[in-house]
């Protein structure tokens, strides 16, 4: 099978991303992580980014405080497109997207959300959830359109919220699910299985 080249943009301690790089590496993702990128130069998925042996970059996002200003967007953009990056997954990449990388990469961005979308976009979902009182929460993996946490969805998982669950506990038990599904997600695109249709993303069957 053919191997998907994908690069990775993440701010953080880069759990999602650890998570990918070790169903790579047992061989389950069929994949190669080509780059992973941080706004964050003290970001921790850097550091886990080098024990995989993968090229890990700080790229300057420039002053603004929630997006990428447009030439260092395009800069992103570049690096991914030189890596021959052929799927960007999002991974607590906490800036919103909105020229050259939606433009460069149309429905070749993956991100992962700690809720059930449409409910709980934003920061902190899971606090949010547990303070609204669902009794379901989840993730959800989506496609990246130029909406904020509002493309075609892919697959979610649902995580009971239980009756002393914290904010903390609860978002804990999520990230499990978010480890699972980020890296399910990626394998179908890998298998050429996923079919986006308006907002529905049909997931075609296995060819055997
Ligand atoms: C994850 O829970 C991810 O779903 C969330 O940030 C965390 C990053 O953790 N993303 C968002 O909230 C995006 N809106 P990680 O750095 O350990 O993967």
């Amino acid at each position: 099978m053919k191997i998907l080249k994908i690069g990775a943009l993440a701010s953080g301690r880069g759990s999602n991303v650890e998570a990918i790089l070790k169903n790579i590496k047992n061989g389950t993702l069929p994949c190669e992580m080509r780059i992973v990128i941080s706004d964050n130069k003290d970001a921790n998925v850097l550091k886990i980014a080098k024990s995989y042996g993968v090229k890990a970059l700080y790229v300057d996002p420039g002053k603004r405080k929630h997006t990428l200003e447009p030439e260092r967007e395009e800069e992103y953009a570049r690096i991914l497109k030189e890596e021959g990056v052929e799927l960007v997954v999002l991974a607590g990449f906490m800036r919103i997207l909105k020229g050259a990388l939606l433009r460069e990469f149309k429905n070749r961005i993956m991100n992962i959300h700690p809720s059930l979308l449409p409910s709980f976009k934003g920061l902190e979902a899971q606090k949010k959830a547990w303070e609204y009182g669902v009794k379901v929460a989840g993730c959800t993996v989506h496609f990246v359109d130029e909406t904020v946490d509002g493309g075609p969805i892919i697959l979610q998982r649902c995580v009971p919220v239980l009756e002393d669950d914290t904010p903390e506990t609860l978002a804990q038990r999520i990230l499990k699910e978010e480890h699972k599904i980020y890296s399910e997600a990626i394998k179908l695109f890998a298998e050429g299985r996923l079919r986006i249709e308006g907002r529905r993303v049909r997931i075609l069957p296995k060819n055997e």
